[in-house]
């Protein structure tokens, strides 16, 4: 493992961390309070090329490696995880996704703007009884010949109402279980597809979560991706790769919080000193510290999986395992580092102990990364 960062990869790290001070930190807190779209934010990032960033340029995206891209993940989210859930999901669950499996034309007409960020889109799998167990698909794509018909629910669907195009998995044959399940590029706006109301959350408050509602929404086969049953594999595939961007994201916040509580407890006085050189205070610098460390290797490790062609399945879910769990603990000790100022949204950390929580519940409850980890060891 070689984690000397290229020239290029510490320029795009800087370009990341410039864009978070300067861009997203000045109004994090007001869109945390009140729940809202970082829409210029997204705009700007795009114009930066963050939101396809490992699509080829000829579909419009930067062209760049897996270990970029999660080293902007991890500026972004040390400053605002709400912005980095955005990328996150456009990046890896759209549009990968697209590149992957999709054909030219579905690339030409849908990639390319999502790649530029000119529009965002939203990766659609979870519903009210298949979240964790995914292949419990309820929602329809009945074959009709030229067209599906769509119908069912979606649940906590990230970029729900802001997306343009969203990539919606769902049963055709229930016969066949999971290898009857498709997935469907659905456009904004098609007649019966309805967004519901947004989620009043605990974090990443500022990312838009909704529910979705298909009302005998005719879909045409040619917006499906991939061959007839490929939908569910599609899902596992993409969210492989996913979880590697929500790694990041996990470790960015940690360390965001952990630069926060360095800072502070250098400036704290108590007892006649700055805190830090309490032991009670260094040893827990010193233990999140040294996480935040193990972490980013095991995150780095999975984007060198990915970008070296070998299987991720296993370092992925590893690094989003471990990097959340670092991530919950690490905004927790922040908060306590800071005491009383800890409480309190000017000082950061309670909002990203608060977006620390679902790093280990999206893209796969640590529960389900510990199914993918020991299926893997014990095969
Ligand atoms: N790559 C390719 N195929 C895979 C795969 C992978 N990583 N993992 C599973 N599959 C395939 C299997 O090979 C199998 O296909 P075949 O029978 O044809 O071989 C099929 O998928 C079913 O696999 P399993 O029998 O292992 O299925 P399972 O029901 O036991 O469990 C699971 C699979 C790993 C638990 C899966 O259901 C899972 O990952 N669940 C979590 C879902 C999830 O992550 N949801 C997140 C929602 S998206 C989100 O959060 C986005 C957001 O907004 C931020």
């Amino acid at each position: 493992m070689d984690f000397n960062l290229t020239e290029e990869q510490l320029l795009i790290k800087q370009a990341a961390k410039d864009f978070a001070q300067n861009e997203l930190l000045p109004g994090v807190i007001e869109r945390d309070e009140l729940q809202k779209f970082p829409k210029n934010e997204v705009q700007k990032m795009g114009e930066l090329g963050f939101l396809g960033m490992m699509v080829d340029p000829k579909y419009g995206g930067s062209g760049l490696d897996t270990l970029s891209y999660v080293l902007v993940m991890e500026e972004l989210s040390k400053i605002d995880a709400s912005a980095s859930v955005i990328v996150s999901v456009n990046n890896s669950l759209v549009c990968w996704g697209l590149e992957t499996y999709g054909n030219e034309e579905q690339k030409e007409k849908y990639l390319t703007k999502l790649a530029s960020g000119q529009i965002i889109g939203a990766f659609c799998l979870s519903e009210p009884e298949a979240g964790s167990d995914a292949t419990s698909q309820k929602t329809t794509a009945i074959d009709q010949g030229d067209h599906y018909l769509l119908n069912g629910t979606k649940n906590w669907i990230t970029n729900g109402g802001t997306a343009d195009v969203y990539l919606v998995i769902a049963q055709t044959d229930k016969e066949k279980k999971h290898r009857g399940i498709n997935v469907l590029i659905l456009e904004k706006g098609t007649d019966g597809f309805e967004i519901g109301p947004k989620e009043n959350k605990l974090g990443i408050r500022g990312s838009d979560t909704h529910s979705l509602l298909f009302n005998d929404v005719i879909v045409p086969k040619k917006n499906r991706i991939g061959e007839d049953g490929f939908g569910f594999k599609f899902a596992m595939k993409t969210l492989a790769g996913g979880r590697i961007g929500i790694a990041a994201q996990a470790l960015g916040i940690a360390a965001g919080a952990y630069e926060l509580a360095l800072k502070y407890s250098k400036q704290r006085k108590a007892f006649g000193t700055e805190i830090s050189n309490h032991q009670a205070i260094a040893f827990k610098l010193a233990d999140m510290h040294t996480q935040i460390e193990a972490a980013r290797y095991l995150v780095y490790k999975a984007a060198c999986d990915k970008d070296k062609g070998h299987d991720y399945d296993l370092s992925g879910a590893m690094a989003k395992l471990y990097a959340s769990k670092v991530a919950m603990e690490t905004t927790v000790e922040a908060v306590q580092v800071h005491g009383g100022n800890g409480f309190v949204k000017e000082y950061h950390v309670e909002r990203l102990m608060r977006d620390a929580k679902i790093t280990q519940i999206y893209e796969g409850t640590s529960e389900i990364q510990k199914i993918v980890i020991s299926r893997s060891i014990l095969k």
